[in-house]
């Protein structure tokens, strides 16, 4: 399994930035946790506890710094140097759980650390309809955004956006949070 793009192209940026620990937030099946692990990096990766469940048996879970439920977040604060959210906003639904997102990435982020966000961005699809069973997995209705549309629900947690590129059907946003965030 290939680290995503967005990972490949900045973990030596991050590295540069002395950044050593990592939340990866909706880890997944750990394709970026490992890769980073790797690469020397402390990583702990978190998600919902039916897929923790899942990943928890796995060799390589020892490599990682922790395996955390994502329900775990809103009580810890891990003060990691950055926070790695890939493919996991176009999932979350928008509203309350999205915020809850962001808040725990505030909670467990160093001041002056960073996010880096990777999503599908906007194309033009056909919504493929109120019946589809599929939502927010199927290509046609998943969530994709413009970074100016993640700008607006990120910056409001205190981060200032550093950089973006668009590849593809992807995005990927680099922010910081204020190093006098509260
Ligand atoms: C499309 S997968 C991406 C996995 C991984 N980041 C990658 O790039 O391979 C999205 C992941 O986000 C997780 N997820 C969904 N909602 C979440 C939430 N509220 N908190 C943490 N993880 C969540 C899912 O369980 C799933 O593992």
């Amino acid at each position: 399994m290939q680290a995503a793009t967005s990972i490949l192209r900045y973990y030596k940026f991050f590295r540069q930035r002395n950044a050593s620990t990592v939340l990866d937030y909706g880890a997944g099946k750990l394709r970026n946790a490992l890769f980073l692990s790797g690469e020397g990096f402390d990583v702990f990766a978190a998600d919902l506890p039916e897929q923790i469940e899942r990943i928890k048996g796995e060799p390589a879970v020892g490599r990682l710094a922790g395996l955390i439920e994502a329900t775990q977040l809103e009580r810890t604060r891990l003060n990691v140097d950055l926070v790695i959210s890939n493919y996991v906003f176009n999932i979350i639904p928008d509203g309350r759980e999205k915020q809850h997102y962001l808040k725990n990435t505030v909670r467990n982020l160093h001041r002056g650390g960073y996010l880096l966000v990777e999503v599908r961005c906007r194309q033009n699809l056909v919504p493929c309809g109120s019946n589809c069973t599929h939502y927010m997995k199927c290509s046609s209705c998943v969530k994709t955004y413009s970074h100016e549309e993640l700008d607006k629900l990120v910056i409001p947690y205190g981060f200032s956006h550093i950089c973006h590129y668009y590849r593809h059907r992807t995005l990927a946003v680099v922010y910081q949070l204020a190093e006098n965030h509260d």
